[in-house]
């Protein structure tokens, strides 16, 4: 394929530092989905809105760090927090004060965040919440939805990928114990939730579905969801890794009107540094309580709380909180970014998001009157044709997006930079429809 040619002859260096890596890590990877054909790129350095190569080739950034970046690679005022912190100790293992700055930040803009427990990663943090609602509520169904993604935590290692029927992985136990429902369907959701009501601990959705397509659920189901759960006596848990202090500052939920037991967070409140937070109500998350003989058994882990991730996390939360038109104008970028890239693309995609986000969907077929509105709709999608769409933009624009996933504007991003997104897009048409 011809990008594949253009790639390989711009990133020679890469092609041999990533022979040289996947001797020594499982598909040459530290993350299943950084692996991409003919092989990734290997990162040299990155400032602002790029991210640059070891031949560097300068790309502008849409992947920005698993969209944890909403102010850009190393914006000045975290990289001084961590500068500061460095001096002072990294780890410390211990009680520190940092960690308290940071919980006020989020107590203070996340309601739900009655009670706070730091893991070093989103993954541990939505392991926690599936532990809390099987604890708090003595059952043991958990229900999310289909293409529903939380992490690699054993729990909830179901129906993430196509078809979205069965576990994502040997060597599961109990995933029996996993039932997935389908993404913005309230009734056949009602129906599921019913038949498993006397053993449902919890539901636990993305208010966005994220990996699945970049798809926001409709209020209406996750209000609908969240009083069927209610009423069952079971707990109502949103994922907010990816959303939260996204779209403003504190959750989506709180925008929807939505009344969680327990929200997780993760991404952007560690500034770019390893985090996650398992956040709920005060009586649900007493049943984690430590010092009790009967408690649902919520660690933390060796790197929990650490100094850097929490000052790095605080100084990000407190550039956000003082300066909220961020807010304003990346949304702008992408609604731009949308509307550019499906006038671009013409008939042939559909372009998901909310936002700062956004996502390119092939249909088969001329798409004008269709909607995506679920994680089966997306994965029907033409996906080579959305591989060679990213890799087009790799090559011949030097825009990342990781090939496959939605992009995420950061602060750092220019109105330029989405005006260049959009023309990569008509060339892409173009060149497929000579293609043809
Ligand atoms: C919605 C959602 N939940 C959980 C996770 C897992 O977080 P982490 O990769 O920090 O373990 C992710 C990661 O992308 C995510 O998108």
């Amino acid at each position: 394929m011809r990008y594949e040619d253009e790639y390989k002859r711009k990133t020679g260096r890469s092609a041999k530092l990533f022979a040289e890596s996947s001797r020594m890590h499982i598909n040459g990877v530290s993350h299943n989905i950084r692996y991409y054909r003919p092989y990734p790129f290997v990162v040299r350095s990155s400032s602002g809105s790029h991210i640059t190569d070891v031949d560097e080739n300068c790309y502008t950034d849409y992947w920005a760090g698993h969209w944890s970046l909403i102010l850009g690679h190393n914006p000045p005022q975290v990289a001084k927090a961590l500068h500061e912190q460095i001096d002072r100790g990294w780890m410390y293992g211990a009680v520190n004060e940092q960690t308290i700055a940071l919980s006020k930040m989020i107590a203070d803009s996340v309601p739900a965040a009655e009670k706070i427990r730091y893991t070093a990663s989103g993954t541990e943090a939505a392991m926690y919440a599936t532990r809390v609602a099987r604890s708090y509520t003595g059952r043991d169904i958990i229900v999310k939805v289909d293409g529903g993604w939380h992490g690699y935590a054993s729990d909830l290692l179901k129906s993430v990928n196509w078809p979205f029927e069965g576990s994502e992985s040997t060597g599961l136990v109990g995933d029996d114990r996993i039932v997935s429902v389908p993404y913005n369907n309230l009734d056949d959701t009602a129906r599921i939730l019913d038949q498993y009501s006397e053993r449902l601990a919890g539901v636990i959705i993305e208010p966005v579905l994220g990996g699945a397509g970049c798809i926001p659920a409709d209020d209406d189901y996750l209000s609908g969801v969240q009083e069927l759960v209610h009423k069952n006596g079971s707990l109502f848990m949103l994922d907010e890794i990816v959303t939260g202090f996204r779209f403003g500052y504190g959750c989506l939920y709180s925008e929807i009107g939505l009344e969680p037991d327990i929200v997780t967070l993760g991404k952007i409140i560690g500034g770019g540094m390893p985090i996650g937070a398992l956040c709920g109500k005060e009586d649900v998350m007493a049943c984690a309580d430590a010092t009790k003989r009967e408690r649902s058994y919520v660690g933390g882990g060796t790197f929990s709380a650490n100094p850097a991730s929490m000052v790095a996390g605080s100084a990000t939360l407190a550039y956000l909180k003082k300066n909220q038109e961020i807010y304003k104008r990346i949304d702008n970028m992408g609604r731009c970014a949308r509307d550019g890239l499906a006038d671009a693309l013409g008939g042939t995609a559909v372009v998901t998001g909310l936002g700062s986000m956004f996502m390119t969907h092939f249909t088969m077929g001329d798409c004008r009157s269709v909607e995506i509105t679920d994680a089966v709709q997306a994965a029907r999608c033409d996906q080579e044709k959305l591989y060679r769409y990213h890799l087009k933009m790799i090559t011949q624009n030097d825009i990342f997006v990781l090939p496959g996933k939605l992009g995420a504007i950061s602060a750092a991003h220019a109105d330029a930079d989405i005006d260049r997104l959009v023309v990569a897009a008509e060339e892409f048409r173009r060149d497929e429809e000579r293609a043809k």
